[in-house]
């Protein structure tokens, strides 16, 4: 920064970049920007910006250059905000492309997060605006060790509930064992002193609940057989599961592996917002509620000298017409590549490489919370080697009379196929499969809701998924303004499938658009 002082760099940064935000960043006077209210200075003057969709981006989008004096419009083609960020509840009615139209019959109360459904600790930008906005968070219990692992096949473990506790113990002794013997033999290839091999020694022991022979011989880890008790019950746990039961029986293929503890975005803590994950876009929505025009259909999006034009169609099926020195496109890139534009080639074909994730959901409402009371299970992930892949348990209401459980959650070809069932085909095959895992389905089950998300109109996929090629030919044209029109959604992130890529990729945009408005030089932290 050679001689000039902190201040002086600041103030004339700040002149330059129409806030002093990216230079605070940079200098690291701010300690991390999501973790507070974005904060740029100068004014937008009144600019018109045409924000096409009002999902998470869009809102926040809006939101945000609200704040600047901006002069928005949301065109949003449903009749509420939020996107993929979508509670059903009882009266919820969806129709799938080419689907039967479906109502939502849950109870009162009852809710199911259809899209995003949790938020990782780390997404510091998620809870901002929870914080931002006031939306009260409660935690999504992602891990529990009391739920099943079911595998199907020939095992002796194979085609019944296992508890995932007595598996992860069991792996975790027998592992630790392994190396504690390999350690001893020295067939490890690595230059171990004495003292170096009796602390790795003393490590696997505590580390795999190892006897003092240094044997896994289970421990109560792994839960009891017979519960302790007052008098002279002490508790009474099982015989560990044989290894090569285990490993016969499927526990050790990729998709039983203990993931939800291993995954970053997935490790523990996780929240939901209290009532359905639709309260952070509703909290949004208040907040800009004067510019959203839901049921309109955007048909044309133009770059023009002046900025740009959009045409759409409006609730009552009138064609209009609206321009703006600016426009931000949220649209999820396989609905994007079904609407005219004069956008750049890459963009315009993006969707034609850059995959969309399938995914599928049904939610079953229970007439009793048999996991909690037969089970023991409370909130948490039971999973599975069948197509419905994994139960999740509601993370709310514990104790409760009724609940909604997610009984199916598939992706990529398994979702394929379950989004070719009809409804009631799909709700046969959560129950059928689930009731492996618990038989108390049949007789408890009320109604279900399903959906598959790369059906679901103005969505057409769960979340972009690229590949290195494709982030690497496409992406970088997605995050670069064509024109004045701008691109904002998940898929404009390095954050894609979570609500921190749609935030992020609002910040980003509205950063972008008002350094031009403002003349000034901003680098926006893509980070942030
Ligand atoms: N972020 C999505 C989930 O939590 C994919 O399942």
């Amino acid at each position: 920064m050679g001689n000039i002082t902190r201040r002086t760099f600041l103030h004339r940064f700040s002149v330059l970049a129409g806030s002093s935000y990216p230079a605070m960043m940079a200098l690291g006077l701010m300690k991390k920007a999501s973790a507070h209210p974005f904060q740029l200075q100068g004014s937008g003057q009144d600019t018109r910006v045409i924000i096409v969709g009002g999902g998470l981006a869009g809102l926040t989008a809006a939101y945000e250059l609200k704040k600047l004096g901006y002069h928005c419009t949301i065109l949003e083609a449903r009749n509420r905000p939020g996107g993929r960020v979508w509670t059903v509840r009882g009266g919820t009615e969806e129709t799938e492309v080419g689907g039967e139209t479906q109502q939502c019959a849950f109870d009162q109360g009852q809710y199911l997060n259809a899209g995003a459904a949790r938020i990782p600790h780390h997404h510091e930008i998620s809870l901002q605006y929870c914080r931002e906005l006031g939306v009260p968070l409660e935690i999504f219990n992602n891990v529990n060790e009391n739920a099943y692992l079911y595998t199907e096949g020939n095992g002796p473990l194979s085609n019944k509930p296992v508890r995932i506790k007595e598996i992860s113990h069991d792996m975790r002794g027998y592992m630790c064992e392994f190396v504690e013997k390999a350690i001893h033999q020295d067939a490890l290839d690595l230059p171990l002193t004495q003292e170096d091999k009796e602390k790795l020694i003393e490590y696997f022991r505590v580390e795999g609940g190892l006897n003092p022979d240094l044997l896994y011989k289970g421990s109560d880890r792994r839960g009891y057989q017979v519960a302790p008790g007052a008098g002279d019950q002490p508790g009474e746990y099982a015989d560990p599961h044989r290894f090569m039961d285990m490993l016969h029986s499927g526990f050790m293929d990729p998709a039983m592996s203990n993931l939800p503890v291993y995954t970053l975005d997935l490790q523990m803590t996780l929240f939901q917002p209290v009532g359905g994950m639709d309260k952070i876009p509703f909290a949004l929505a208040a907040k800009v509620q004067d510019v959203i025009e839901y049921g309109a259909l955007v048909q044309e999006i133009m770059k023009t000298e002046e900025g740009a034009r959009v045409v759409y169609k409006n609730k009552e099926g009138e064609m209009k017409e609206i321009s703006g020195a600016y426009c931000i496109c949220t649209l999820p890139l396989p609905v994007l590549s079904q609407v005219k534009s004069n956008l750049s080639s890459n963009i315009q074909r993006a969707s034609d490489f850059v995959e969309y994730k399938k995914a599928c959901k049904v939610g079953l409402q229970f007439k009793r919370r048999f996991w909690e009371e037969d089970d023991g299970i409370y909130g948490g992930i039971s999973r599975t080697s069948q197509d419905i892949t994994q139960i999740m348990y509601p993370n709310y209401d514990y104790l409760g009379q009724k609940g909604i459980v997610k009984g199916l959650y598939n992706f990529s070809e398994k979702a394929l196929a379950t989004g070719n069932l009809s409804l009631k085909a799909r709700e046969e095959q959560a129950l059928d499969q689930g009731s492996k895992i618990h038989p108390q389905y049949q007789k408890e089950f009320d109604n279900a809701f399903s959906l598959a998300w790369h059906k679901i109109p103005h969505s057409l996929g769960g979340w972009a998924e690229y590949t290195e090629a494709t982030r690497q030919r496409f992406y970088p044209d997605l995050i670069q303004p064509d024109g004045n029109v701008y691109l904002a959604g998940e898929h404009t992130s390095y954050h894609t499938a979570w609500m921190a890529g749609a935030f992020q990729s609002a910040r980003r945009t509205v950063a972008q658009i008002h350094a031009r408005v403002t003349e000034g030089a901003v680098q926006y932290q893509s980070n942030e």
